[in-house]
């Protein structure tokens, strides 16, 4: 019999990449489970994938991710972080944490998994729509990280595109997870608004009216990561509802 095909989740602990993982392990892919947070793993131990506890701003971390996803068919890189201030407080420090966990653990990730993958194998980088509109300025080097895996997934689509390995970045809107309640519970004091006010002007920015469950998104991501769009590499999805169309 023919062995499970391998995957690699970066952020399995929680929300879209523990929906990403649990999606993976029901197509039948053994999943490799990386996350900082050592007890949120265990939901998605207990689906069946294998903890990897690791920092990813931790340069010997990283380089065991890199160890153990050598051959693996698919890498989703989920891990992010944000940090929320009015834009004239941000400080290097802020700049330099957010770039590290966003941009640069994925640049190396990519870097370091992306050429020993099989003929045929995926590549699917977290991004946002705030890589494109950027109108959240209270997640403004949020947003600067996640333009950059734009940048990162071109680069690697075009960089492993003989073996081929497809490499594509998905740009969703809102999905609820813990990362948007802390987005709203942040953003509504700092804009003088109530978390309720703030949730309703955000969903009527939606033009279909709703935000989405990480099941959703994992959907699109098995999609990206399996053989339909074999044609398909270097773009930036948006899942957002209509908010952005570009
Ligand atoms: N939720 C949304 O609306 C939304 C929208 C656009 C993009 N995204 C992106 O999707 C990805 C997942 O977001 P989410 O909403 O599920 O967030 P989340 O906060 O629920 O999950 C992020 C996971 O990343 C892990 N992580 C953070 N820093 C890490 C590190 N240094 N090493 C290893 N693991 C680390 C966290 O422990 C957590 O389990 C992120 O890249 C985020 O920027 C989310």
């Amino acid at each position: 019999m023919a062995s499970p095909p391998r995957a690699m989740v970066t952020g399995a602990a929680s929300g879209i990449g523990e929906a990403a993982a649990r999606r993976l392990l029901e197509e039948g892919c053994s999943v490799i489970a990386v996350d900082i947070n050592e007890s949120g793993l265990d939901q998605i131990v207990a689906a069946g994938a294998e903890p990897f506890v690791a920092d990813l701003a931790d340069l010997d971390d990283r380089a065991r991710v890199a160890a153990a996803g050598q051959g693996i068919d698919y890498l989703v890189n989920a891990a992010g972080i944000i940090r929320l201030k009015p834009l004239p407080d941000f400080t290097v420090e802020d700049w330099r944490e957010i770039f590290t966990v966003n941009a640069e653990a994925i640049f190396f990730l990519c870097q370091g998994i992306g050429p020993t993958m099989p003929p045929g194998s995926a590549i699917v980088n977290l991004s946002s729509s705030s890589a494109k509109l950027s109108n959240t300025v209270e997640a403004a080097v949020y947003g600067a990280s996640k333009t950059t895996i734009l940048s990162i997934t071109r680069s690697f689509a075009y960089g492993l595109a003989k073996i081929p390995v497809r490499v594509n970045a998905v740009c969703p809107a809102i999905i609820d997870t813990p990362m948007q309640d802390k987005v709203l519970e942040m953003v509504a004091p700092l804009r003088g608004m109530t978390v309720e006010e703030l949730t309703e002007a955000r969903n009527a920015s939606v033009p279909l009216g709703r935000t989405a469950a990480p099941e959703e998104l994992a959907g699109l991501i098995w999609f990206l990561l399996g053989e339909k769009p074999g044609y398909m590499t270097g773009q930036a999805v948006n899942y957002g509802g209509g908010y952005v169309t570009w």
